[in-house]
């Protein structure tokens, strides 16, 4: 594809028309640094999508005059870069382009007042509502697919976020990590106007904050003052240092997993925004839901695309099982059950990268523990109080410093309720029967026929969701997904997003 310069709105509107493919959207201000240059990138390594890079100077989100002349024009270069790096496209409109006079139909947009009156809002009068404006205008002379955006500038990415949801736009917000320079601080395009001890005390704030990190990683608590006294000693101005909740943006609570500590310095004429995010531990995702319903091919999935480690716990449960046909053991009779809940050891190996075996003291059950045999049984075995409780709390031991996904049939709701993202999946008897007889693990279950195999679906269900402890039941905050008629991979897709929803990209930087 010939790569285009493109100025005026008329043209914009005619170029939209004639593409075909779905676009990727970078909008700029212009003074590209390695901040959008990772951006453009990033786009162009995700999918075959058409790139487009817009370079606009938004007056509207300017509060003082000043900082509007001042700020850095470096148009040719940053054409080049834009090219060089996988745009396809670049929009550099007027301000005539964007805010024709006159003209009735743009809309002037106001922030939220819950996310835009915190933080920058408080000082910066009307500029997100000047962000807002410009990217709704832009979003709707684009029509992107993806609009790409970095996790920088943090409020500003929560309040476009609100204004695709409120506007019903048909745009998927990527975000990416803030990119930092050698000495530590955020790559801003303001930085071309710092002195060298400007800098350093600028890299003095994010060291701060950077401790503050490691700190809470092992305290679990932060010092708000302590930090505001160690910054004000070096001179520095601070605007603001909050410890809030990074979606809602109010006082962070002390059960949040995942919470923001941000704050703005002065340093002469510029001012500079910095965070970080304190983790008690990496996310966890549980995914809930019934037999067939895809959850351990959709779970191994997920957990090798975002890297995280994979928890079978109906694999444990199976295990156990296994253990008590084994070695004939009647668990009814508390004390025997005692026994082997003592000494029993269930781990995983992973021997590639997308399967893992169960060992059930030391032996491999792997294959064993999908016979029929235990199908039958498992949901009887796992409905007993003390295996519930042994085995709940081996894998709170698995997962006490995140970073997993775990299926199951309580995982949302039991085991890890404080997970960040829960997905109860599901689909229907019909779908489910079909996708165990085609299951190559499930040898036994090939040779049953359709309408027996729903039976015992509806059964397994029955006893599942009907069970005095953790019954199979959808938690309050998860998401259900009917997997009836999507692919595997759509499905996968699906929880993705919505765990980048929820989880800023820059947790996943240790
Ligand atoms: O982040 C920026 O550079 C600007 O706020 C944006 C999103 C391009 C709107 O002018």
């Amino acid at each position: 594809m010939k790569k285009v310069i493109i100025r005026k709105t008329e043209e914009i509107e005619n170029w939209r028309r004639n593409i075909n493919s779905e676009i990727n959207f970078i909008p700029t201000m212009g003074n590209l640094h390695n901040g959008h240059i990772k951006l453009i990138s990033t786009a162009k390594n995700d999918n075959s999508n058409i790139n487009l890079v817009s370079i606009f100077i938004n007056p509207l989100q300017f509060d003082n005059k000043l900082d509007l002349d001042n700020y850095p024009k470096t148009i040719d270069d940053d054409i080049k870069i834009s090219f060089s790096n996988g745009a396809d496209a670049i929009f550099i409109p007027s301000n005539e382009d964007i805010y024709p006079p006159n003209n009735k139909n743009i809309k002037f947009i106001k922030a939220p007042i819950e996310l835009s009156s915190a933080l920058c809002g408080l000082k910066r009068i009307g500029h997100f509502d000047g962000v807002c404006t410009v990217v709704y205008r832009l979003l709707n002379l684009i029509k992107p697919t993806n609009l790409y955006l970095g996790e920088k500038d943090w409020q500003q990415l929560l309040i476009l976020k609100n204004l695709i949801q409120r506007k019903k736009l048909n745009v998927a917000i990527k975000s990416i990590p803030t990119q930092r320079d050698f000495d530590g601080i955020p790559l801003s395009s303001r930085n071309v106007h710092l002195t060298k001890n400007e800098r350093k005390l600028i890299s003095f704030f994010s060291s701060k904050l950077f401790e503050a990190k490691k700190d809470f990683q092992k305290e679990k608590k932060i010092n708000l003052n302590e930090i505001i006294k160690k910054v004000s000693a070096k001179k520095i101005s601070i605007e603001y240092l909050e410890h809030l909740h990074p979606y809602t943006l109010q006082k962070a609570r002390l059960d949040d997993n995942i919470s923001l500590l941000a704050g703005a310095i002065r340093c002469g004429e510029t001012r500079l925004i910095d965070h970080v995010f304190l983790m008690k531990r990496r996310p966890i995702i549980a995914i809930d839901g019934p037999a067939g319903s895809g959850k351990s091919t959709v779970t191994k999935l997920i957990a090798k695309k975002l890297k995280l480690l994979y928890l079978d716990t109906g694999a444990m449960y199976r295990a156990l099982s296994w253990l008590i046909v084994k070695e004939n053991i009647d668990y009814k009779k508390e004390k025997k059950l005692q026994n082997i809940l003592k000494d029993i050891s269930i781990i995983f190996k992973s021997n590639t990268s997308s399967h893992q075996d169960v060992y059930v003291n030391n032996y491999c059950v792997t294959e064993e523990i999908r016979s029929q045999k235990i199908s039958s049984i498992v949901s009887k075995i796992s409905s007993i109080k003390e295996i519930r409780k042994f085995l709940v709390e081996e894998q709170r031991k698995i997962g006490e410093l995140g970073g997993l996904v775990a299926e199951g049939r309580d995982i949302g709701t039991t085991v890890f309720p404080h997970a960040e993202l829960k997905i109860f999946l599901t689909a229907s008897i019909d779908e489910r029967a079909k996708r165990r007889k085609s299951d190559k693990n499930s040898k036994d279950l090939q040779e049953i026929d359709l309408r027996t195999l729903k039976e015992l679906i509806k059964k397994r269900d029955f006893e599942d969701s009907n069970r005095e402890i953790s019954p199979l039941i959808k938690a309050n905050d998860a998401i259900e997904i009917i997997t009836d008629g999507y692919s595997i991979n759509e499905v996968v897709d699906k929880i993705i997003d919505l765990y980048n929803d929820k989880i800023p990209k820059e947790t996943e930087i240790k």
